[in-house]
């Protein structure tokens, strides 16, 4: 397999690239002289994937002649606060890094999230360089430079906008994900080919198969894909001023749903999907989409094992989580919907139509079916 490359582009002139391919762990070193003076390379993994990868990526920097350190945090979102970046600064401080150093990001989301948070504000912010080791990270969480720390008031509530200055996927890494991280992956492959459009989705309806069963060609494509979607996205819109929204799609009931099952319990992957779900249908009336939107896309998630939630939420807590999502701006309620593939737009949805299509979602989800159309009176 050979190894694909991509260029983030920004109108401001810079730009980093990607590699989506084998053999990027062993060859990072080299890979990184190209993009950096740095002589000093930190490593920040978590203990699932340090434990995996770190000897080979120390080696593979070492053999570039980078000086290498490597911090390790407890893998889960729960080190994504501010007590561990703390303790990562500090770390950095203590090892004497300056502005010759550079920070490697080796894991899932949340080590990308943290280590380039820390990076980006350690000493007025330092390199970093994104490892991506999770399907959802090679996907999403690598590109497009947002950082982040959780606070007890909620995720990603604190954060900067710093882009990588080189993204390595080595698909060999994903051999060694665990069977429930993929989900979170598909949901937001799936995400992309829908807002995308045409090409990406009928290539992804006729390659679920090869998707769910791991074929690394069908896997390196759809990353790509995705990538090069949202690199096109964040290139135009890098600190989240329009375009960008569109990312959100699935999100406003994902997270209410998240929310309700309590952080853990339902996967990321599977409450975007159903947020998804929710939103074909509230665009149905909301904007006069077709009902067979809502079908079509059914029928790619439920290809994809990205089944429909059971657990069912009462309508009222969902609707007063939606609110208190930190996204939610002057009390209203805005939606991703789609008109058709492809053509989204951001509205604002009336709340009460909201409520109606939340006690539609729940009685459909207590009788095991999805929720119809509202029927007319
Ligand atoms: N910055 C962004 O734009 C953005 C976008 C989406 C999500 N995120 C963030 O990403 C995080 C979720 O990321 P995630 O789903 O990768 O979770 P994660 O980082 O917790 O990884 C999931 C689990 O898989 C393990 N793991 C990762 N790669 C592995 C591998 N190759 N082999 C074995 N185990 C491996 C990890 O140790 C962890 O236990 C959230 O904190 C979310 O807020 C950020």
């Amino acid at each position: 397999m050979s190894t694909r490359r991509l260029k983030v582009m920004f109108k401001e002139g810079y730009s980093y690239d990607i590699r989506v391919g084998n053999r990027l762990l062993v060859n990072l070193g080299i890979h990184m002289r190209d993009v950096t003076k740095a002589t000093k390379a930190v490593v920040i993994t978590d203990d699932n994937v340090g434990s995996l990868y770190l000897t080979k990526v120390r080696a593979a920097l070492l053999k570039a002649e980078f000086e290498v350190f490597d911090l390790t945090i407890p893998a889960g979102e729960e080190s994504k606060n501010v007590v561990v970046a703390a303790e990562l600064w500090d770390a950095l401080a203590h090892l004497g890094i300056g502005r010759d150093g550079v920070v490697v990001g080796l894991g899932g989301g949340v080590v990308g999230d943290i280590a380039a948070f820390v990076a980006s504000t350690y000493m007025r912010g330092i390199d970093c360089v994104q490892v991506p080791t999770s399907l959802l990270a090679m996907v999403d969480s690598s590109i497009g430079g947002k950082t982040g720390i959780n606070l007890k008031g909620g995720k990603n509530l604190v954060g900067t906008f710093k882009q990588p200055i080189y993204v390595a996927a080595d698909l060999e890494t994903l051999s060694t994900l665990p069977d429930g991280e993929w989900e979170n992956g598909f949901a937001e492959i799936a995400k992309s080919a829908l807002i995308d459009g045409t090409d990406f989705y009928q290539w992804l309806v006729d390659n679920t198969e090869g998707m769910r069963a791991h074929d690394e060609t069908v896997i390196q494509q759809a990353i790509v894909q995705s990538l090069t979607f949202k690199a096109r996205v964040v290139a135009n819109d890098e600190t989240e001023q329009g375009l960008r929204e569109c990312l959100n799609y699935g999100h406003t009931f994902g997270h209410a749903l998240e929310a309700a099952a309590g952080y853990g319990a339902l996967s990321h992957g599977r409450a975007v999907a159903e947020g998804m779900r929710f939103a074909a249908r509230l665009a149905v009336e909301a904007l006069e989409a077709p009902e067979q939107l809502a079908n079509t896309q059914d029928t790619l998630l439920d290809k994809l094992g990205l089944n429909p939630v059971t657990k069912v939420f009462p309508a009222d807590e969902l609707y007063e989580r939606m609110f208190s999502d930190k996204k939610v701006r002057n009390s209203e309620l805005r939606f991703v919907l789609l008109n058709r593939i492809g053509d989204w737009v951001t509205v604002v949805v009336d709340p009460d139509l909201v409520k109606i299509y939340l006690i539609l979602w729940e009685q459909a989800r207590m009788k095991g079916e999805n929720p119809g159309k509202r029927e007319e009176v």
